[in-house]
């Protein structure tokens, strides 16, 4: 049911200069009225907003603005001509998801401000405010004084009320593949941050004081802020610069190549600048409120787009047994070793098999900055795509084919749509994309406005061919896949493939830390699911491990949502360990109910979710480095009925360091009465399965 009412209230145009300061704090509160913003318009014509969550600071008076560079023009002091108000209340269905149905209920502010200094220009801040925080652009509607215009900076301010301790990544306009680091604000050295990340395939800095966007705050008065954006369209992803004296973080978005940050032209916005704020963490993990500040899906018919589980020519290449190029002997991706893992995909009924190395161009792809790589249709020629694709058709597989750009975006642009059609010919509709190393066009960024409309233009060309999308090396997701639904993950994040750097890896926290921070933007191919953690095994010198217990690879396929989901690891490495396996094989990848029961950033994470298809539950519970317990309150289950608990934990010598693989699986009966108790290892977790009897 539509329940959009709109309210439109118009409070002061018309008002005289006078009236208009006695009048200029302007304040809306959220539908639960636990958050409330107030916007205020100084005398010089300063306007800032604050944000309060039941009383307490959560923004202080910061600035909003833009400067431009085509008209020369700063936009940040107004005349504020007029406010409307309006609330809204509807659902909506994702095609996938967390779950079924996502309520968007908010009050908002549309605030109509006109340049100070004489340029004619109007523009318009538009807040949203919901249960979960707030969000607000700025839009640039059509007239007389502007129409193209060239933007050098936002000038949109975040001022905290103190020092808060902050999980944060050092800002680069490149790479957002980096661990959190968790210090006070006025302790963060993004210097020293990129310095010890000596496994980033490239870095570029933004400056000593420069993070990346999501920022998530935990402060001494027990709040939880997390500022982020939602729906980057046709814009750069915006980093933040922090003042560490006023506590106060500068928008500070992407350049292109000759330095402007984004060209636009009336009407136009910005993307959404989001505040999450709780004084429960579990809140952030349940707000929809990104999703909700973008578009509707574009997709009419989405029939075609299917969440997967897959496994793949790919673990094997990174652990030293295989190798991408046809040059060197290991080649992985040839006819007789993709079969092996058709045949394992069916066995054990997985959808797809990821395929990397398959076609020509791999002797030289990295590090080169060259335009012609790859050409996405030439197969090696030990790789009979033919016979596999009819093969994996015949057993109910799809293979997926993996479009390495290298970085190269200008070829790919120019065969992409060549590549799909091959795609289409051959019966394959998933593309897992990729984007090491340096960009050509040379000078953009992996975060720039012609970035962001790359991968814009592959989502929309790929519906076009009703393929799906997951991309590796790309934009920080904002919440686009409510639009593009086909764009279904991306990596845009340390994932699992780093438990295989030498220097730093991936530590036990990190999981616990992504849903707070990249997860809040959307799904991520983290691919977990490893069960060996020496990965020694086809190299004896390498000292890489993976730092969690095997159950908690397990639960991660709980706590990191995904509609795609890889079994990361080697076929030999599952059929060691068939009966922890079974977990993987059974759990779903879309769901109709979630509950966030417990979780702590950087500390534990603990979610129970409901099967799309079925009554049945799954529980994922993950830890940090620490060995803690966790109460489960089983109240969720269907209250009168009995299931049968399958529940794959820690052994009791289990540790993370010591004992990785050391795992124990029982069955109880259970209803929606019974307590359990989770003991989870160093680095460990737990996974449970609920099947209705
Ligand atoms: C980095 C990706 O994240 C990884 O999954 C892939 O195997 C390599 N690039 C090669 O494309
Ligand atoms: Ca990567």
């Amino acid at each position: 049911m539509n329940l959009y009412k709109p309210v439109l209230t118009v409070l002061l145009t018309g008002l005289t200069g006078a009236l208009l300061h006695a009048q200029s704090a302007t304040s809306i509160g959220s539908p639960n009225q636990a958050i409330r913003l107030t916007v205020q318009n100084s005398p010089s014509g300063e306007v800032t907003y604050q944000v309060r969550y039941k009383n307490k600071p959560v923004i202080e008076p910061s600035g909003v603005g833009i400067k431009l560079s085509r008209p020369q023009v700063t936009l940040n002091r107004f005349t504020i001509t007029a406010i409307d108000s309006a609330n809204v209340d509807d659902t909506w269905k994702p095609v996938w998801g967390e779950e079924i149905q996502i309520r968007n209920q908010y009050n908002e502010l549309i605030v109509s401000l006109q340049d100070k200094g004489g340029s004619g220009i109007g523009m318009r801040l538009h807040v949203k405010v919901f249960n979960d925080g707030v969000g607000f652009r700025y839009e640039f509607p059509k007239q007389a004084k502007l129409d193209h215009f060239v933007v050098a900076d936002e000038l949109s301010q975040f001022r905290f009320a103190s020092d808060h301790r902050t999980f944060w990544m050092p800002g680069d306009y490149d790479s957002n593949e980096y661990l959190y680091n968790f210090t006070k604000l006025s302790e963060v050295d993004a210097t020293a941050a990129l310095a010890k990340e000596k496994d980033i395939a490239l870095q570029s800095p933004i400056g000593p004081n420069a993070v990346q966007t999501p920022l998530l705050a935990k402060t001494a008065d027990g709040l939880y802020i997390s500022l982020y954006e939602a729906a980057v369209l046709n814009y750069p992803v915006m980093a933040l610069q922090l003042d560490k004296k006023t506590l106060t973080l500068t928008s500070q978005l992407t350049p292109d190549a000759v330095g402007n940050k984004a060209y636009l032209q009336t009407p136009a916005q910005t993307p959404w600048r989001t505040i999450l704020v709780s004084d429960k963490a579990t809140d952030l993990l349940a707000s929809r409120m990104i999703l909700n500040l973008n578009e509707p899906s574009t997709i009419a018919d989405p029939s075609w787009i299917k969440p997967q589980k897959f496994v793949g020519m790919w673990w094997e290449m990174h652990v030293g047994k295989a190798n991408w190029p046809l040059a060197g002997g290991k080649h992985g991706a040839n006819t007789a070793n993709v079969k092996k893992y058709i045949d394992f995909a069916a066995k054990y009924g997985f959808d797809g098999v990821l395929v990397e190395g398959w076609n020509v161009g791999w002797e030289d792809w990295f590090g080169n900055w060259k335009e012609e790589v790859f050409d996405f249709v030439t197969p090696y020629p030990d790789y009979n795509i033919d016979s596999l694709t009819t093969y994996a058709q015949r057993k109910g597989v799809r293979l997926i084919m993996h479009h390495e750009t290298s970085g190269s975006v200008t070829n790919y642009e120019r065969r992409m749509d060549a590549a799909f059609q091959y795609m289409v010919k051959e019966g394959i509709n998933t593309v897992k994309t990729g984007y090491v190393g340096r960009i050509i066009p040379r000078g953009e960024h992996h975060d720039g406005q012609w970035m962001v409309n790359h991968f814009q233009r592959v989502a929309e060309k790929a519906a076009q061919y009703k393929i799906m999308v997951d991309s590796h090396e790309s934009i920080h997701p904002t919440g686009l896949h409510r639009t593009y639904p086909n764009w279904m993950a991306s990596e845009a994040a340390r994932g699992s493939e780093f438990n295989n750097a030498p220097t730093l890896g991936i530590t036990p926290e990190h999981t616990t830390v992504l849903p707070f921070t990249r997860l809040l933007g959307g799904p991520m191919d983290f691919t977990p699911g490893l069960f060996r953690m020496r990965l020694n095994q086809f190299d004896s010198t390498r000292t890489t491990r993976v730092r969690t217990t095997l159950a908690k690879q397990l639960a991660l396929y709980v706590t990191l949502y995904s509609p795609l989901q890889m079994a990361a690891d080697l076929p030999e490495n599952y059929e060691k360990h068939l009966d922890a396996f079974q977990f993987i094989r059974d759990v779903p990848v879309d769901w109709a109910q979630t509950n966030v029961l417990a979780a702590e950033p950087g500390d534990y994470v603990l979610i129970a979710r409901r099967d799309k298809q079925s009554p049945n539950w799954y529980v994922g519970a993950i830890t940090d480095e620490v060995s803690r317990d966790l109460p489960l309150n089983l109240s969720f289950l269907e209250p009168g009925k009995t299931y049968e608990a399958t529940i794959y934990r820690d052994a009791p010598t289990a540790d993370w360091d010591k004992n990785p693989e050391a795992y124990v699986i029982e069955k109880k009966t259970v209803t929606a009465k019974t307590k359990l108790n989770l003991h989870l290892a160093n680095g460990g977790g737990c996974a449970i399965q609920f099947v209705r009897k």
